[in-house]
């Protein structure tokens, strides 16, 4: 295994801007975690807050140096990290899906979040912050986030999350060596098998309003490809659709 250096601090902004600054540093080393027991400023997709109680739930970052990556391929960087933690969460919790883009849930609950932020320089990737937020063992959740769970919620008791947090490291080396091997047929096919709502027909809401229609594909640029019951396809970046609960 790759060594992994993990710093522990109690608590921070967020975990994304602390590893932000270090990768930053040239003797920052490729796989360093940032874990923190509490976030007074976490951060979510589209600038929401990550709830997360103090020293409950797993709230780190850890600093990846893709460069053998291209932009246009960064949408595996975001796959192979949900494959990571579904394949964490799968074995102990059962119903584990991957809610395109990368929202980690439990039948219809999302139980962890991951957000990812790259340095791009000359169309290479050089620092890549995968922040991921799960949710263990916190049994009540304040903010309005539609459908949080956690770990404990499912299971009934408490997990240690030191070693939840080990478990989730070896999984995402094992998935980011499937990304340098180029194995991207494998992780396309890994990530579809594990998709929320692949090939149902479900209903979909755009500015244009709401319709059923189901995924038939997600495009290597990350845009999700849906079949509408014209028969018709059409292509959505993230932020264009949301799914409907
Ligand atoms: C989402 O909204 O789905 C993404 C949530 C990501 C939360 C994690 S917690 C650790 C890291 N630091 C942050 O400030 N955010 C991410």
């Amino acid at each position: 295994m790759t060594a992994t250096k993990i710093i522990k601090l109690t608590e921070i902004d967020s975990t994304n801007y602390f590893a932000m600054n270090l990768a930053m540093k040239p003797d920052t080393e490729e796989f360093t975690v940032v874990w923190a027991d509490e976030q007074t400023s976490g951060r979510g997709e589209g600038n929401n807050f990550w709830e997360s109680e103090a020293g409950k739930n797993l709230t780190f970052s850890i600093i990846l140096k893709p460069c053998f990556l291209k932009i246009e391929q960064q949408f595996f960087l975001s796959k192979a990290i949900s494959l990571a933690i579904a394949n964490f969460l799968q074995p102990i919790a059962g119903h584990i899906s991957v809610k395109w883009p990368n929202d980690i849930y439990w039948k219809n609950k999302k139980i962890c979040g991951i957000l990812i932020e790259n340095i791009v320089e000359q169309n290479i990737i050089r620092n890549s912050i995968a922040g991921i937020g799960l949710n263990i063992n916190q049994e009540k959740f304040l903010s309005n986030a539609p459908n949080p769970v956690s770990l404990k919620n499912i299971m009934k008791q408490d997990y240690d999350l030191e070693f939840c947090l080990k478990e989730i490291l070896l999984q995402i080396e094992r998935f980011y060596q499937l990304l340098i091997e180029e194995k991207f047929d494998e992780i396309n096919q890994l990530y579809l098998s594990c998709l929320y709502r692949f090939d149902e027909f479900a209903a979909f809401k755009t500015g244009k309003g709401i319709f059923q229609a189901k995924i038939i594909r997600v495009e290597d640029s990350g845009e999700l490809v849906l079949e509408l019951t014209s028969g018709e396809t059409q292509k959505f970046f993230f932020k264009e659709i949301e799914f409907m609960h």
